[in-house]
Parts: C-alpha cells; sequence; structure tokens
C-alpha cells in the first residue's frame, strides 16, 4: 500500500473515531464504520484503529480475525454466501455447492478475477426446513436444489 493510500485510511479512520468518540465499547462499531467505508478492514486500518483506540494491533486484529463480517480485501460487486451446516447439506448441499462454483466460475471463499461475484460460506441461515440455502446479496434463496435455481442465482450475479 502506498503511503498516500495509508494516509488516507489513517485520515478516515480518525475521522470515524472521533464519531464515536467517549462511546463505551466503541471498537466494534468503528470496524464496522470502516468495514462500510471502505469495503475492507485491512492491516493499514488495523494499525489506525489502535493507535486511535490506544490499543495494541493484536488486539484489534484479534476482533477482526474472530469476526467473519470483516475483511481484509473488498468483496465482490455481488456476494453469494452459500450454507455448509448441517441440514443443508444432509440435502446434498456439498453438490450444489460444487455446481454453484462451477457455474459462477469463482471456488468458495474467494472473489472472482473480474471482481462480479464473492462466493463464501456460511453456517446456518435459520432456514434449515427448505435448504438448501444461500444468502444472494443480503436476500435468501432456498430451496437450491438443481440447475434452475443456480441459474436464478448466476442471473442475478451477472446483473
Ligand atoms: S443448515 Fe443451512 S440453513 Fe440451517
Amino acid at each position: 500500500m502506498s503511503i498516500e493510500k495509508e494516509e488516507a485510511v489513517e485520515a478516515l479512520v480518525a475521522r470515524l473515531a472521533a464519531a464515536r468518540k467517549g462511546e463505551r465499547g466503541a471498537l466494534l462499531p468503528l470496524l464496522h464504520d470502516i468495514q462500510h467505508e471502505l469495503g475492507r478492514v485491512d492491516g493499514a486500518a488495523v494499525a489506525a484503529v489502535a493507535a486511535e483506540l490506544n490499543l495494541s494491533r493484536a488486539e484489534v486484529h484479534g476482533v477482526v480475525s474472530f469476526y467473519h463480517d470483516f475483511r481484509e480485501r473488498p468483496a465482490g460487486r455481488h456476494h453469494v454466501q452459500y450454507c455448509r451446516a448441517e441440514s443443508c447439506q444432509s440435502r446434498g448441499g456439498a453438490v450444489i455447492e460444487a455446481a454453484l462454483a462451477e457455474r459462477l466460475r469463482v471456488a468458495m471463499g474467494e472473489t472472482r478475477a473480474d471482481g462480479q461475484v464473492t462466493l463464501e460460506p456460511v453456517y446456518c441461515l435459520g432456514l434449515c426446513a427448505i435448504g438448501p440455502n444461500a444468502l444472494v446479496d443480503g436476500a435468501p434463496v432456498a430451496r437450491i436444489d438443481g440447475t434452475a435455481a443456480i441459474e436464478r442465482i448466476a442471473a442475478t450475479v451477472a446483473a
């Protein structure tokens, strides 16, 4: 990362931290603010947050790495979260997952090279009775049981 970009991240974090000055438990809300503004919480942001909140980088990194919502690199334009928990798996989830990844041309846990889509695992969406399930840009998609459902997801991702 260039010095200019690092300074821009520091300035952003300073502005966001100032907005939460005096708030108890400001770390998580501040990290969410940064994720929202930057699309990521990278090393420069971790260092800036540590400085702003008088924490160690290790403390901030520990929180960032614990919560899957925080990412070091921005997600793709579309975000597909596919359920890998037991109920969806028992309904053929692994086979569907492989077909979905192939159709979307992206490996699980990755963002496609053109930045169009990120495919990530999620562990239970609370819709177990109608799985296999996914969230596509935050909207639930249930009964992903074949080509038609996969094509609907692919059409959303292509938009
Ligand atoms: S196991 Fe997939 S939604 Fe619960």
